[in-house]
């Protein structure tokens, strides 16, 4: 059979057919199916087609250790934010993108420090229950945080001004399932644009901004391990994220707060920012 516009996708999936693992066949036909009905829909020419290799190579170069562009253009393009929603487990607290900042691991620390290591902005105290769907708390949870500064940029994007670990804790709750920590609260920032990535919303004229935010993986026994966000309720972007990422369900009120028995247990003075909220994890299916 010839390789003509009409036989080429059933060539290309036919010489998959042997693929034993049959899930693997089955994305590699389905990724067939729609990238050659791409070509077919948008007639790309040779140089447009060259084009678009020299862009996904240039995507591949830029990857490093410490940065993800292909994460990156995942993101810009809602893919990441896609595949998160539709493997969301249902019930518990909404999930959202990990991102690609969650490339070191977050240094222990005991309920009530501080992750703010730099101390020059206004302290804010982020605290909250670790729950079950049916409301039980979850005592000695895992909740991994990770944010950026008051100027928007985390510890490893300022290694000069920033100490390694600087916005990042990792916390187990307590025996009521409580967490709780000081920071300061985080600012709107840009994703790296300085990149191929950095480039495509130059040319499509989109912002790179991400409403402020603080990344949360939470992992409790015998539950569905949540990766999510929460965002500050009045940041910008909020209807804009550059990646796609805010759910409403998210949005957290850090509002001022002069309450002197919470400021002297998190060792703040008044007035201090304040975001309480409780992250749900639904139970692992039998
Ligand atoms: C972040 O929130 O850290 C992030 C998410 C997606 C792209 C860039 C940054
Ligand atoms: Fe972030």
């Amino acid at each position: 059979m010839d390789f003509t516009e009409h036989t080429a996708t059933e060539a290309v999936q036919n010489s998959f057919s042997e693929t034993p693992d049959a899930r693997l066949r089955e994305l590699l036909n389905t990724l067939t199916r729609h990238l050659h009905a791409f070509v077919r829909e948008a007639r790309p020419s040779v140089e447009e087609w060259e084009r678009g290799i020299e862009f996904l190579t240039a995507v591949g170069q830029a990857c490093t250790d410490t940065r993800q562009e292909f994460v990156l253009l995942s993101d810009v393009l809602g893919v990441s934010m896609l595949v998160e929603t539709l493997n969301e487990q249902e019930g518990g607290t909404e999930s959202t993108v990990l991102g690609p900042f969650h490339m070191v691991e977050s240094p222990p620390r005991e309920l009530g420090d501080s992750i703010d290591l730099v101390g020059e902005a206004e302290p804010c105290v982020v605290s909250g229950r670790v729950l079950s769907t049916d409301g039980t708390p979850l005592p000695n949870a895992e909740v991994d945080v990770w944010q950026c500064d008051e100027n928007g940029f985390y510890d490893v994007q300022r290694p000069d001004s920033q100490p390694p670990g600087n916005g990042r804790g990792l916390f187990r709750t307590d025996d009521e399932g409580r967490f709780r920590f000081r920071t300061v609260v985080p600012s709107h920032y840009p994703i790296p644009t300085d990149g191929p990535v950095g480039q495509l919303l130059k040319a499509t004229r989109r912002h790179p901004y991400r409403p402020a935010h603080i990344h949360f993986i939470v992992r409790a026994d015998g539950h569905v391990p949540l990766t999510t966000h929460i965002f500050v309720a009045d940041s910008p972007y909020l209807d804009s994220d550059a990646v796609f990422a805010v759910k409403h369900s998210l949005i957290v009120d850090f509002a001022e707060s002069h309450d002197e028995a919470a400021a002297a247990l998190n060792g703040v003075e008044t007035p201090f920012r304040h975001a309480e909220f409780d992250l749900t994890l639904p139970r692992q299916p039998a």
